[in-house]
């Protein structure tokens, strides 16, 4: 078996090699004067596990390519973030399903496909292969329990992150809730914990995917102004667009927190371990 990867998971690719403890092909990457993607593998194996995160439409084509030139080899795909995973519904008539889309286009010449977290596990269905889905919600318990955090409450940002902040707390057997948004005026929302009180308390809002972080900005602000002692966000995809990850710490936001499935500086928690007991078990 070895292991080979796109420039955007190539260290996630290589920390998976070296937990695998098999070789990490060398490719040659390139672009032609016109700006198209030109790549070239080493040496390949019967075995090739393809680690590739769709974090964007170049990243995309290119883990396209590198998924065609494994085609003798029995191909494992590992799909660490996949971008276009939200666009999981025809919301409004005319749009495509983005997701069916990329899942479709990823399915092909993969014997079987890891995903990490994805955003709704109903996208899985349109993968024309077996697949798994796998969770860090353990790992990053586990980092906030390093952190030595005294009597941390766990939040979700909604109600449907709260399934995650109850794996993440059970590291701890911390208490966990979801914020709740009430619109106090037209230009009024107070966000607070559900059903539990803030104050004094670190917090760590955890949610699989920190975007824009406006949600979570806006509720640090709050969570302090309800006596919260720190807040600290953490995610399994620090897609951290527009500028978040600034944003976030402009708010007094302690640490922002995310795994290797999108690679930052802020990637404190590795996937390789969970995606190779996940390879291991096959
Ligand atoms: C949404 O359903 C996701 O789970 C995240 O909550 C969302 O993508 C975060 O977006 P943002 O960081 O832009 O508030």
């Amino acid at each position: 078996m070895k292991v080979i990867c796109t420039e955007r998971s190539q260290v996630l690719g290589a920390r998976l090699a070296k937990v695998l403890q098999v070789p990490i092909v060398d490719v040659t990457f390139s672009r032609f004067p016109d700006g198209e993607y030109y790549l070239r593998a080493g040496d390949l194996d019967d075995e090739i596990v393809v680690v590739g995160s769709v974090v964007d439409n170049d990243a995309l084509v290119q883990l396209m390519l590198l998924i065609d030139a494994c085609e003798h080899s029995h191909i494992r795909l590992v799909l660490p973030y996949m971008a276009y995973a939200r666009q999981d519904k025809q919301f409004k008539q005319g749009e495509p399903l983005s997701a069916r889309v990329v899942a479709n286009a990823l399915s092909r010449g993969v014997s079987e496909i890891f995903t990490v977290n994805i955003h709704d596990p109903d996208v899985l269905k349109y993968f024309t292969v077996p697949k798994q889905n796998l969770s860090l919600a353990r790992d990053i318990g586990s980092y906030i329990k390093a952190l030595h955090l005294k009597d941390p409450l766990i939040l979700a940002p909604d109600d449907g992150a709260l399934a995650f902040a109850g794996q993440v707390a059970s590291a701890g057997g911390w208490d966990f809730d979801h914020l709740e948004k009430t619109r106090l005026s037209e230009i009024e929302v107070r966000m607070a914990p559900k059903k539990v009180c803030a104050a004094s308390h670190p917090v760590v809002i955890v949610d699989d995917i920190i975007s824009t972080g406006g949600t979570i900005a806006t509720a640090a602000g709050m969570l302090y102004q309800q006596g919260a002692t720190d807040v600290y966000a953490a995610c399994v995809h620090g897609v951290l667009a527009n500028g978040a990850y600034a944003r976030l710490m402009s708010t007094g936001i302690r640490d922002v927190i995310c795994s290797d499935t999108i690679e930052r500086a802020c990637s404190r928690i590795s996937a390789a371990e969970r995606i190779a007991g996940a390879i291991r078990k096959r």
